[in-house]
């Protein structure tokens, strides 16, 4: 693999469940993403990631696994992953998977032997602790999902630990045999042709040895603290979480010393995303920007983030830029409430900004969010917190790929999730109009190449609007409803968000329509 290669690449988050049914059961496979590589290779995609595939039960849509070496057969078989990355690769497209090394499924035979008695050879492959002499858990932790990260088992008195639902026990990373187990699992990845990893919960895998109380949260804690009501000091972003990634990083290296691991490093601090880079570029060579991730869409909070990577980064360290995600859901509403003129802004942002996108399924044809109803609901924090939050099924509907009945993703009348606009917003439809969000995608991942590794600078400019240079390409991008004047620079505008103005060049100053983008090639 080139050095650095995931540097100029384009990664594309598919949820398997719904991109493609291949066999009308309404569920997305790997056949069904098979079938549509070659609307990712037209639109210029050279990396895949794959929500997990793995056997599951399901109660967090593969977040849960109970087997990490074999397919869920809802998806279908290692033969056909094979297929898969043997016809992706063929197109020009890396795959990866999705790791989830913070806890298993209930239902994984570790787990089973484990709770089976206090002296079974796996119970230290988990978090087991004695209840308080009150009764109550071990200690303060919170699940991530709502209330306490203890369950007791009745089996052996003792309560295990989760940090998400009761069915996801967490893994002790203390124990060796755990830390062995991981390593095999990634080899057996790699050895089917793997480019690399998404890690799942990467900030959080390895917990406080003595498990200590977190600290409760205060006035002066940010507000993502303060409402969950404690300090994630000791149940997260341990220092020895560093060693792990360290030695997966040996492991990818056996294969290959450019084997990818983009961590899920859900922290809102920039120097702790610093710390999953490592002192020199040996652990994660990615890490997901969750500030940028869940900031408004507004130039001076979004500039300020870019600004403190640009400051903060070590010259190994590699930025990532991404709207959406099966977690978060989509840009198109989060960020953009549904209108066009933003959508194209964002993605416009997104493929220029340095460092590398993630484009999330739909993004390329501004899918939005699909309100659903109660009994619609599948994710379990959604089931839970209905009417507070609706979890987040809304950003992992179908993808859409055509007008017919079922979007093209399926032929079963009762897709496990209700199908959106299909009827205005698909895939078809922008692929036969070159002024489309589609088109528009796929022109700035082309043009994208022209500048993916030159310097990043800010330049001065109206409030509302966020202008930076990239080498020789000046992006000019109007983040509000105003009409704004861009003045010093002329040149070329290569890509237009309406497109109505590619080609055009111009001296003296730059005009922008409100929530209008231009890529400008200078003079
Ligand atoms: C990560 C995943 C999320 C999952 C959770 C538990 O945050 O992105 O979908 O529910 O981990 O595995
Ligand atoms: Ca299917």
């Amino acid at each position: 693999m080139p050095k650095n290669w995931w540097r100029d690449a384009v990664i594309y988050q598919i949820y398997p469940r719904s991109f493609g049914d291949s066999n009308g059961d309404g569920i997305g496979d790997l056949q069904g993403v098979f079938d549509h590589l070659d609307h990712l290779a037209w639109l210029g995609i050279d990396t895949v990631w794959l929500n997990p595939v793995m056997a599951s039960p399901n109660t967090d849509f593969g977040y849960d696994v109970a087997d990490y070496c074999d397919i869920n057969p809802e998806y279908g078989t290692l033969d056909d992953f094979d297929r898969l990355v043997k016809e992706a690769d063929s197109r020009g497209i890396r795959v990866m998977n999705d790791l989830v090394p913070n806890h298993t499924s209930d239902q994984h035979p570790w787990f089973a032997d484990s709770r089976s008695s206090k002296d079974a050879v796996h119970r230290d492959w988990y978090v087991w602790a004695d209840p308080k002499p009150d009764g109550s858990p071990p200690n303060n932790w919170l699940s991530e999902f709502g209330g306490d990260a203890w369950t007791l088992d009745e089996t052996t008195g003792q309560y295990y630990l989760h940090l998400f639902l009761p069915t996801q026990p967490d893994l002790n990373w203390w124990n060796d045999d755990v830390r062995n187990a991981f390593d095999d699992i990634l080899r057996f990845w790699f050895d089917r042709g793997v480019a690399g990893f998404r890690v799942d919960v990467c900030h959080a895998i390895v917990k406080d040895k003595d498990l200590r109380d977190n600290p409760q949260a205060t006035d002066e804690d940010p507000p993502t603290v303060r409402v969950f009501g404690q300090r994630r000091v000791y149940s997260a972003n341990r220092p020895e979480v560093h060693d792990v990634l360290k030695q997966w990083r040996k492991v990818g290296r056996t294969f290959d010393p450019e084997r990818l691991f983009l961590g899920e490093t859900y922290v809102w601090d920039m120097q702790q995303l610093v710390a999953f880079y490592g002192a020199r570029d040996n652990e994660i060579q990615l890490g997901f920007n969750i500030p940028f991730v869940h900031a408004r869409f507004d130039p001076g909070l979004m500039s300020d983030i870019v600004g403190n990577v640009q400051k903060l980064f070590p010259r190994h360290a590699w930025p990532v830029w991404t709207g959406s995600n099966h977690d978060a859901k989509r840009l198109a509403t989060r960020w953009c409430d549904g209108d066009e003129r933003k959508v194209r802004l964002a993605l416009m942002l997104l493929l220029t900004l340095r460092g590398t996108p993630v484009l999330y399924y739909g993004d390329e044809i501004g899918l939005r969010d699909v309100d659903l109803t109660q009994d619609e609901l599948r994710d379990p924090v959604g089931i839970r917190f209905w009417p507070a939050y609706s979890g987040r099924d809304g950003g992992r509907t179908p993808m859409q790929w055509s007008a017919e009945r079922g979007a093209g993703f399926t032929t079963s009348s009762d897709p496990w999730l209700p199908i959106g606009d299909a009827d205005v917003t698909n895939v078809e439809a922008q692929r036969s109009d070159e002024g489309s969000v589609l088109h528009l995608t796929r022109d700035l991942i082309a043009l994208r190449k022209e500048f993916v590794s030159a310097t990043y600078s800010k330049r001065t400019s109206p409030d509302g609007t966020w202008v930076y240079r990239r080498g020789k390409h000046v992006i000019a991008l109007n983040m509000s409803d105003e009409p704004q004047k861009i003045s010093r620079i002329r040149g070329v505008i290569r890509i237009s968000t309406t497109r109505e103005r590619d080609g055009q060049s111009f001296a003296g100053g730059l005009s922008l329509d409100g929530w209008e983008g231009v890529v400008v090639e200078a003079s």
